[in-house]
């Protein structure tokens, strides 16, 4: 066997006469400059040489190829384009075949379509991510795909965005064969396809597709797109494959990409993207061990704590739930069955999967049964004196080496901490509600915090499929405290003149999914009222007030659940409710406040500049490490919308708010 070495990153053997082509390009063996050099150079040396019958590509590691190179876009253009190389494949007089170890997405994904055959290795998965970066496909995936596959899957796939296994690759048609050892089928592969005029995908029919079925596939996209531009183009150009020929097909599509590329959304997506891999990591952790977790202790099955309790039930740990009395405990072991069974009737999980959850789950009325947990993670309710009182019961019954983590929202866990025996071992866990769905976990550093402690509660969080951000102590964290002065703002501009529909429908109209006086009536009014209440003692006599929520609440207005809140539920849906606005008027007349309008632009930047101060207040104190920790939390807890980046770099990049 020989060895050749076609760049840095892409080498090559001979296996059986055919050029086993490797792409090693850590971490994920994106298509950067040297690999489309190396894959051209390849494509050339197996033409040229007579005794090579055909060429298999295989990536290193555990990523076939994880797509472009992210961090090249915006700079200038090196050749070989991923396109040129596409072309290159698809027109080799030898059969290409890709062998898909890993993760083939987006360029990858776009390597293997071009090929003559496809073979997968189990852990292999494919899929255009481009969407979620704001772009669409640039190297043919657009007109490759729905001749493969078909358009209606076709759209499905690229407008979503969404990863597939070989199971659904296989039936879907994008891939020939799975193999445990895909390398060796898709040398045989080779061997069956040399000296035969070779299937070239570009060359394909598109096959016909019903255009009701297209028609909703395309509208099921749309309507999750909200205010993104990307997933339209991506329907736009999947239709186009079988509208054109497919060469102007691809002239259009890498018109698109270009264009989306240097956009802000794209800009913005690439932004979240990193944020997310950035985000836990410490660089005072360096080094340090995360403790071993098995067993998970969960005090309190309410809403909550059920939850969490199904998140790390599927992610595989053994879970003690515990609760005040056996008839709470049988209700709280029914509440964590019923949220695992919804998820197996909706698909989202394998009724084998439910089984083995249930089988490594106990709920008790006996506290004792905290003993044998590695992490403990309260969800009793958000009080100082049953949270300290809690935890310093569990010092007498958990073992030293266990953790006691904290799933308060507003409490203070320093002092939570500090009532315990061991403080280092205490850690906060603010989890959003429904905890089994939501992705954000605030991990809380306390004062105290051991350093693999933090270290432990990260690893767990991500176990549970979660994105961690690290929070210093703070009232509210970063998310309620960047929440709080978004709140403020909105009501302030109530007072002044906006009406609370106009506000949400300026929110709205900006990407969030819900306006902010929507999300409060469906949250329910009351928790904020109270917290308020304990608070007026407290709260500086010259800072402005708004009365609006405490008058709304003291007419019994509590949001959805009672029927009306700042919106009146009578009817089923959301009206606004003459009472509401004879209410605010009276709260502005009260002040002397002659109530303006406000246009949508100044709602929005108001709203924006308020989040972005309290960011910037976050990171002065050293509570949020980074500006960009701060839009993870806003994204995905409180619902800013991902394609303006987070209201940090919406600031930073003076994009959305006017000077
Ligand atoms: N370009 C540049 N860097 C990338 C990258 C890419 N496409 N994909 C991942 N990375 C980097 C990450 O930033 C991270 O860097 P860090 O260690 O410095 O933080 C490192 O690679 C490892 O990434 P992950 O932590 O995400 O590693 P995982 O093993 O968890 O996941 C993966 C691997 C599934 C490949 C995941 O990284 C991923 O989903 N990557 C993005 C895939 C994607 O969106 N591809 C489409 C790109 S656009 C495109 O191809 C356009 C084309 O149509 C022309």
């Amino acid at each position: 066997m020989s060895a050749t070495r076609f760049s840095e990153s892409v080498s090559g053997s001979i296996r059986d006469g055919v050029l086993v082509v490797i792409i090693a390009n850590a971490p994920v063996n994106a298509t950067s400059a040297h690999v489309r050099q190396g894959l051209v150079k390849a494509l050339d040396h197996a033409s040229a040489v007579g005794t090579v019958i055909g060429v298999v590509i295989t990536g290193a590691g555990r990523t076939f190829v994880g797509g472009a190179d992210i961090r090249e876009f915006g700079k200038p253009p090196v050749e070989p384009t991923l396109p040129e190389v596409m072309q290159r494949i698809e027109n080799c007089s030898k059969p290409v075949v890709a062998s898909v170890n890993g993760a083939a997405l987006g360029g990858g994904c776009e390597i293997a379509l071009a090929c003559h055959g496809r073979v997968a290795g189990e852990a292999a998965s494919f899929g255009l991510p481009e969407v979620k970066l704001g772009i669409v496909p640039g190297a043919g995936g657009t007109q490759r795909l729905p001749r493969l596959i078909g358009t209606v899957a076709a759209i499905d796939l690229i407008g979503s965005g969404r990863t597939v296994r070989p199971d659904e690759a296989i039936k879907l048609g994008l891939v020939d064969g799975v193999a445990a050892d895909h390398l060796a089928a898709a040398v045989g592969l080779v061997h069956q396809l040399a000296g035969q005029s070779q299937r070239r995908t570009g060359l394909l029919d598109v096959p016909i597709a019903e255009l009701a079925a297209v028609e909703a596939a395309s509208k099921k996209v749309l309507s999750r797109s909200r205010g993104q531009s990307a997933p339209a183009e991506a329907v736009r150009l999947v239709r186009l494959a079988s509208e054109r020929t497919f060469r102007d097909g691809l002239a259009e599509e890498r018109a698109t990409f270009l264009r989306l590329r240097d956009s802000n959304e794209a800009a913005a997506l690439r932004h979240v993207f990193f944020a997310e891999r950035q985000a836990g990591k410490v660089d005072k952790l360096e080094g340090i061990a995360p403790r071993r977790i098995e067993t998970v202790g969960i005090v309190g099955t309410g809403l909550m704590g059920a939850g969490i309790a199904v998140a790390a039930l599927t992610a595989g740990y053994r879970v003690v739930g515990i609760e005040q009395t056996e008839d709470a405990a049988t209700k709280g072991r029914e509440r964590i069955a019923g949220i695992l069974d919804k998820a197996v009737q909706s698909g989202r999980l394998a009724a084998t999967v439910r089984d083995g959850c249930l089988a490594r789950l106990a709920v008790a009325a006996n506290i004792g049964e905290l003993a044998a947990a590695d992490f403990v993670i309260e969800a009793v309710f958000d009080d100082l004196a049953v949270k300290t009182e809690l935890f310093q019961r569990l010092d007498g019954i958990v073992r030293p080496d266990a953790i006691l983590a904290t799933n308060t929202s507003y409490l203070n866990p320093d002092e939570i901490a500090a009532a315990t025996a061991h403080p280092g071992r205490v850690v906060g866990l603010h989890f959003f509600s429904p905890a089994n769905i939501m992705r954000l976990v605030e991990v809380v550093d306390c004062k105290a915090t051991a350093p693999d402690v933090l270290a432990s509660a990260l690893a767990f969080a991500r176990k549970l499929g979660k994105l961690p951000v690290v929070s210093g102590v703070t009232e509210g964290f970063i998310g309620n405290r960047i929440f709080s002065a978004y709140r403020r703002e909105a009501e302030f501009m109530v007072e002044d003149g906006a009406a609370p529909e106009e506000v949400d429908a300026a929110l709205e109209a900006y990407g969030f999914p819900m306006g902010i006086f929507t999300v409060y009536d469906m949250a329910g009014l009351e928790i904020a009222w109270a917290r308020r209440k304990r608070q007026a003692a407290t709260r500086d006599p010259n800072a402005r007030y708004v009365e609006i929520a405490d008058k709304l609440c003291e007419a019994g207005r509590f949001g959805r659940k009672t029927g009306k809140g700042w919106y009146d539920y009578a009817s089923g849906e959301k009206a606004v409710d003459p009472e509401v606005t004879a209410l605010i008027a009276a709260a502005r007349a009260a002040k002397d406040i002659s109530p303006r309008r406000f246009t949508v632009d100044e709602i929005v930047d108001r709203l924006l500049r308020a989040m972005a101060d309290e960011g910037a207040a976050l990171l002065t104190e050293g509570i949020a490490a980074r500006s960009s920790d701060i839009d993870l939390v806003m994204i995905n807890g409180y619902g800013f919308p991902a394609h303006k980046g987070g209201p940090m770099f919406a600031a930073e990049t003076h994009k959305d708010i006017t000077p």
